[in-house]
């Protein structure tokens, strides 16, 4: 079986391309490396043993995609390509509405064409916009407080409605949480370009020295000890949530949405402390105002996940903290080194 993955050279994209492989599929990844480094590449051919097939593509780009297509015939998609910073989003709104549906329009485009009719989508749990109850369920009303979101928002209601209109697709929407970890090896990880936007990147720069200290954004959230409360995801759990999505999508038509998450909520605080604790670090921090738009608590109800796809995330907190600075610590300067 084979699968196409668009940005399946980047965070969560590398990852899910070593559990595809190391689960028997034939995976192909299709990157412009605008957000990654070609050097994952390598990288990849050494955790799994096996050549890597990759195109150096941008999605948008129909002609050099239908290339890609006649090259190969996938059983499925798992379209992870796409712009993804929240601050960036609110000031080049258009660049990611254009960037992010017109990919998915010719990637869709594509298939139609091939007669590929099965799609994993990487959404994301910003869909639940300011939702103040939790955990979330796939059912909740869904909204979006910044372009990025919007733009998986809509790509949602893009791919439900082409379900509609042809049943013989099969389409998995999957709402992760908050992906941190790294692969075992310490060879694959996020590696953030500038300034981290996110919490764990930042910690662990903190901790390697490359920062000095880490800003909390604000403890005086209605949470147990005021700092904001998150559904952290081992990426390499979230990576086994896209291969029951695939294995699913082989036996059924339709659209479903499954939130892929632990259904723990952990604060900053306990975060900080743990990978303290873990890796005998200390982390220096200062508490600050709240960041404009966070919320104070989003986990996970990932119960449909578990009884529907037969996943659920099983690596622990410490084991997200210890991969994250394994990954840090051999690649300082992340691929670019
Ligand atoms: C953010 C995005 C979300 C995206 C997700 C990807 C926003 C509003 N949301 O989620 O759309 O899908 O990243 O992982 O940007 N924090 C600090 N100090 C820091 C950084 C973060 O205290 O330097 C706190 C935040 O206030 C929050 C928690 O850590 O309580 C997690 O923040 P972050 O890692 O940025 O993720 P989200 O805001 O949940």
């Amino acid at each position: 079986m084979a699968i196409l993955l668009t940005g399946g050279a980047g965070y969560i994209g590398s990852h899910t391309y070593v559990e595809l492989v190391q689960a028997g599929y034939d995976a192909v990844i299709v990157d412009n490396f605008y957000n990654s480094c070609p050097d994952v590449i390598e990288r990849l051919k050494a955790i799994t043993g096996k050549p890597v097939t990759y195109y150096d593509v941008d999605v948008c780009d129909r002609k050099a995609l239908e290339k890609v297509f006649l090259n190969h015939t996938f059983d499925a998609v798992i379209h992870f390509a796409g712009y993804k910073a929240v601050g960036e989003s609110v000031a080049k709104p258009l660049a990611y509405y254009r960037n992010n549906l017109d990919s998915t329009f010719a990637l869709c485009d594509a298939m139609q064409a091939h007669g590929v009719s099965r799609f994993v989508f990487s959404s994301s749990a910003t869909v639940y916009g300011l939702a103040e109850t939790v955990p979330l369920t796939e059912t909740m009303p869904t909204g979006c407080t910044n372009p990025y979101g919007w733009t998986k928002y809509m790509i949602e209601q893009v791919l439900r409605d082409i379900a509609v209109a042809h049943p013989d697709w099969a389409v998995a929407l999957l709402r992760y949480f908050n992906p941190i970890g790294a692969h075992e090896s310490g060879t694959i990880g996020e590696d953030p370009v500038g300034l981290p936007n996110n919490l764990m990147p930042f910690i662990t720069q903190v901790a390697s020295g490359k920062l000095a200290k880490l800003r909390v954004f604000g403890n005086d959230y209605d949470t147990p000890d005021g700092t904001g409360v998150r559904d952290y995801i081992h990426v390499v759990d979230l990576a086994r949530g896209h291969v029951a999505a695939c294995r699913y999508l082989l036996s059924h038509t339709g659209c479903e949405v499954f939130n892929l998450g632990t259904g723990l909520g952990v604060s900053v605080l306990e975060l900080i402390h743990t990978f303290e604790r873990v890796n005998n670090i200390p982390i220096p921090f200062d508490v600050v105002e709240r960041r404009p738009g966070d919320i104070a608590t989003c986990y996970a109800d990932a119960s449909k996940a578990k009884t529907v796809l037969d996943w659920e995330a099983s690596l622990t907190l410490e084991d997200m903290c210890r991969d994250s600075w394994r990954w840090q610590s051999q690649n300082p300067k992340g691929y670019r080194a």
